[in-house]
């Protein structure tokens, strides 16, 4: 038995001082402050912190193959700097390679969750569609891999067509799952980069033109027309513009099924970064928007509109960044962030902007767990919850550094931030993990999560 004695417990729907007992893997009880617990139970000192549930990563991709590159962690890493930076869960993406079915690029990924420090689940991944593809689904759901990635744009590598997206809606939802989709319409897309290799440059300084916000809200509205048309849940991954999350809002005003998540490069960062020294470094789909963007994204944390926030992890190094750096079109997209997510969003939203912790808390690790079948046993701190706890020491300044982080590459987008907020010790399933910033138990023991059928009621 172990007491987390002293903190303030943060909950999506309630705060406040409390105790946790854990028997095991597993949250057994919430205690009233110094309430008595079995005397032999260990006791972990939370006085000052607070006690949030193990954040859930919705979107992290892990050895990530695009192209001609690799993204450079292994489960193991990967994992590492998750919990370091608060996050007991991650959801990682089974994205097929050309040739390879939906069904064997889970089985090589899920295959991999063992060796991970914490728990992980993962998104399956329809490009084609074919006669196979609806029992590969369903064998798929039934493993209890039930969220669908698919994409709009990346034509010749991961995009697929409005029929595959369709049949691919339709299917899901029958199986009590949902896709989760990246929208940007590869025709404006396409026609933006060859405008600007034939003007004023297609290197990564002119990355923000070549993927405009118009071809990320062209393609949401054709997907929720879609999804409308088949009554379809639906998520969108790494909402970048106000204008997007807000076709989403309206269409669940219609009465759609359909979510948004923020990532927290697009909260935080913005295109100013593609004028600095290393633009290539920043590099992303969508790409950083204009502060005036950033500010409008963040606004919808309060009012509801956001669902989740996650991190689009994508673990490149800089000379993979910069290989081609004359040409965004043949550069590796995407941030490193599963270990700044929850720091950097704390600080940034929390601390500076006044989102309550109970939303953060929501934001980050709730709603993650619920629209992916995993709540309340991630997520939440209720008894029966797996014992995946974070003390956050909601004081403690710090500066993000790559060499404080355990990311497997050599550049942060926050080299040199100030923060505010950082996890101190880390339980996962029970076992501390990270205590007083330090790796203490370095034991594998990540765990395959199966998704149970999806329930909106929870969302
Ligand atoms: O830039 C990004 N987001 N790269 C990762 C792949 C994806 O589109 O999510
Ligand atoms: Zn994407
Ligand atoms: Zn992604």
């Amino acid at each position: 038995m172990k007491v987390v004695r002293g903190g303030t417990v943060v909950e999506a729907h309630w705060s406040g001082p409390a105790d946790l007992l854990i028997d095991g893997e597993t949250i057994v009880a919430v205690l009233a402050p110094g309430a008595e617990a079995d005397p032999a139970a260990e006791i972990i000192d939370a006085t000052g912190k607070l006690v949030l549930p193990g954040g859930v990563d919705p979107h992290c991709h892990v050895g990530f193959t695009s192209g001609e590159f690799t993204s450079l962690d292994s489960y193991r890493e990967c994992t590492t700097a998750a919990v370091f930076g608060g996050t007991t869960t991650i959801i990682d993406f089974a994205i097929p390679r050309p040739g390879q079915q939906p069904l064997e690029a889970a089985e090589i990924q899920r295959a991999k969750a063992g060796d991970g420090l914490c728990d992980s689940a993962l998104h399956a991944c329809v490009v084609e569609w074919d006669d196979t593809t609806a029992g590969q689904l369903a064998t798929l759901a039934d493993a209890g891999i039930r969220t669908v990635k698919m994409f709009t744009t990346y034509a010749g590598e991961t995009m697929a067509d409005e029929h595959t997206i369709l049949n691919t809606m339709q299917t899901t939802r029958d199986l009590g799952g949902m896709v989760v989709i990246h929208c940007e319409s590869d025709a404006i897309v396409t026609d933006a980069q060859r405008f600007a290799a034939a003007s004023a440059g297609i290197d990564a300084t002119h990355m923000a033109k070549t993927r405009p916000e118009l071809a990320e809200t062209a393609s949401v509205a054709a997907i929720l027309a879609i999804a409308e048309s088949q009554q379809a849940p639906v998520y969108f991954v790494h909402q970048s513009t106000a204008a997007a999350v807000e076709l989403v809002a309206d269409a669940r005003k219609r009465g759609l099924i359909a979510f948004t998540e923020a990532v927290a490069h697009h909260l935080t960062l913005d295109d100013t970064a593609y004028s600095g020294s290393d633009p290539e470094r920043f590099v992303c789909c969508p790409p950083l928007r204009s502060a005036e963007i950033v500010e409008g994204l963040g606004r919808h944390l309060f009012t509801g509109q956001i669902t989740t926030v996650g991190s689009d992890h994508c673990c490149y190094d800089t000379a993979q960044k910069q290989l081609h750096r004359h040409d965004v079109r043949h550069m590796p997209n995407g941030l490193p962030g599963v270990e700044t997510r929850l720091p950097v969003i704390f600080s940034h939203y929390v601390g500076g902007l006044g989102l309550t912790p109970s939303r953060f808390v929501e934001l980050t690790a709730a709603n993650p767990a619920r629209t992916n079948g995993l709540y309340p046993r991630k997520g939440s701190l209720m008894p029966g919850a797996d014992a995946d706890i974070v003390l956050w020491d909601p004081d403690l300044e710090w500066t993000v550094t790559t060499e404080a982080l355990h990311m497997a590459t050599d550049y942060t987008p926050y080299e040199g931030l100030r923060v505010r907020g950082k996890p101190v010790t880390v339980l996962v399933r029970g076992t501390v993990v990270v205590h007083d910033g330090n790796l203490v138990d370095a034991t594998p023991r990540g765990r395959h999560l199966e998704a149970a059928p999806l329930d909106f009621r929870l969302c």
